[in-house]
């Protein structure tokens, strides 16, 4: 039995969704366990694009049961659509194959419009994330139980009123009439289900287990760069609470871009404001998959990442988007930083040359082959993935993770 968990190791977009796309292919459960609709994971499984949000990316894999667990935040109404848009492009998605937690709590359009409202000054997606955890924390959150016991409707109108009440002092207008989601509750009734026990009995069961990281370390609220972060543990500890059930991870993979990007404000310490930026988030295609926004894009930053591995316990990584970096010479590395908190830059030659169609890692070009050898040797841990495409089979796995 293996439990591996791959968890972003930047502030986000690294790749996860490809990689555990990937990586389901011998998972069994595949566990979301923290965040919410603020998520975008883009994967490529067969030629066409698939972008979830809150369904784990193990849906798409057949024999695969996609579990969102209790540490999540569920706005059913985007569930309600993803699941509609999953069923549109052919996938299979029923109660067999998705299980969503009693204990998540729900996100609603009241949680949304105070998002609206206050989120600017972080720069959140809007999805209501913040607002649903605070209420959570202070105890007055609705959870997924709800749907199941009919106390739903109930306990959404008594918050709708008080967050009429807050929002029509923070903004001075008369708040819209907020209206029960009946229709998404239909839809999402039949997939509550002991998540917990799913799990822990996967586990024992000496079944593959695969959970699947939001966000990145650097959005965790404790350990990120608050309070420009997400309001959720997006790193390895929040894994044992938001899914319940303890289990010794045997693969700790950290997904690393081969440069860093960033959305929404906060500290940015590599961050290019030049040309080279602007090739990266080009070629990268760097717009958020939830919100559009143009991601910030600088250099590679290690201590960044050295941080990350602590925080995690990381043993490997998977490296993405090598690709991009193609035509970028030199590719700048911060290595360390300076008495005044400046990065400390290290230069390394680029290639020319386009790898998508490479199948071999030998078969990278040497500067290619060196940029990864040179991160390992500096992270101290290997690159057990390195992706060069944002399809599928534009993945060189150097070492079995299961
Ligand atoms: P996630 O939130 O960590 O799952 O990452 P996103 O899906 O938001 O962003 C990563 C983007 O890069 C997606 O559009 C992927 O399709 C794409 N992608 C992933 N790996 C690669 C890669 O190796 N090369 C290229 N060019 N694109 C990639
Ligand atoms: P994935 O899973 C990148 C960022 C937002 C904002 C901050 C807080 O696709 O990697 P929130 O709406 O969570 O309260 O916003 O966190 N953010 C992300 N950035 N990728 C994500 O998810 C993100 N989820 C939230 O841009 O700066
Ligand atoms: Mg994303």
């Amino acid at each position: 039995m293996s439990c591996c968990i791959v968890l972003g190791a930047q502030w986000g977009d690294e790749g996860k969704g490809k990689i555990v796309d990937l990586l389901s292919a011998e998972a069994e459960v595949v566990v979301r366990f923290q965040g919410g609709a603020n998520a975008g994971h883009t994967i490529y499984p067969d030629g066409r694009k698939v972008v979830l949000h809150l369904v784990p990316s193990g849906i798409l894999r057949q024999g695969c049961v996609a579990v969102i667990g209790n540490g999540c935040v569920v706005d059913i109404v985007e569930l309600a659509e993803e699941i509609a848009a999953l069923r549109n492009m052919g996938w299979s998605v029923s109660p067999d194959n998705l299980v969503l937690s009693p204990g998540a709590h729900l996100v609603t359009a009241m949680h949304r419009a105070l998002d609206g409202v206050e989120g600017g000054k972080i720069g959140t997606t809007g999805r209501g994330i913040g607002p649903t955890y605070a209420d959570k924390s202070r105890r007055v959150g609705i959870r997924i139980e709800s749907l199941l016991d009919g106390s739903f409707p109930e306990r959404f109108q008594a918050l709708a009123s008080r967050y009429r009440a807050q929002l029509h002092e923070l903004t001075g207008e008369v708040p819209p009439d907020f209206v029960v989601p009946t229709e998404a509750v239909e839809v999402v009734r039949p997939f509550v289900r002991d998540a917990r026990q799913l799990i822990l009995d996967a586990a024992r069961g000496g079944r593959n287990v695969l959970y699947e990281g939001a966000q990145g370390t650097l959005l965790d609220v404790d350990h990120g760069t608050w309070p420009f972060v997400t309001s959720s543990t997006t790193t390895i500890g929040g894994a044992l609470s938001g899914a319940g059930v303890w289990v010794d991870f045997t693969a700790r993979i950290g997904v690393v871009k081969a440069y860093t990007t960033r959305v929404g404000h906060g500290p940015f310490p590599t961050e290019l404001h030049d040309e080279v930026g602007a090739a990266l988030q080009e070629r990268g295609k760097e717009f958020g998959a939830t919100t559009g926004r143009p991601r910030r894009c600088g250099w590679l930053d290690l201590p960044l990442l050295r941080y990350a591995i602590d925080v995690n316990g990381l043993d490997r990584i998977a490296l993405t988007k090598l690709d991009v970096l193609g035509g970028v010479d030199p590719i700048r590395v911060a290595v360390g930083r300076y008495d005044n908190g400046d990065p400390v830059y290290e230069d390394l030659p680029g290639w020319a040359e386009d790898i998508t169609a490479v199948q071999r890692f030998a078969d990278l070009p040497t500067a290619c082959r060196d940029y990864v050898g040179f991160l390992e040797e500096q992270l101290g841990i290997p690159a057990a993935i390195v992706s060069t495409g944002a399809h599928r089979d534009h993945t060189l796995v150097r070492s079995s993770v299961w």
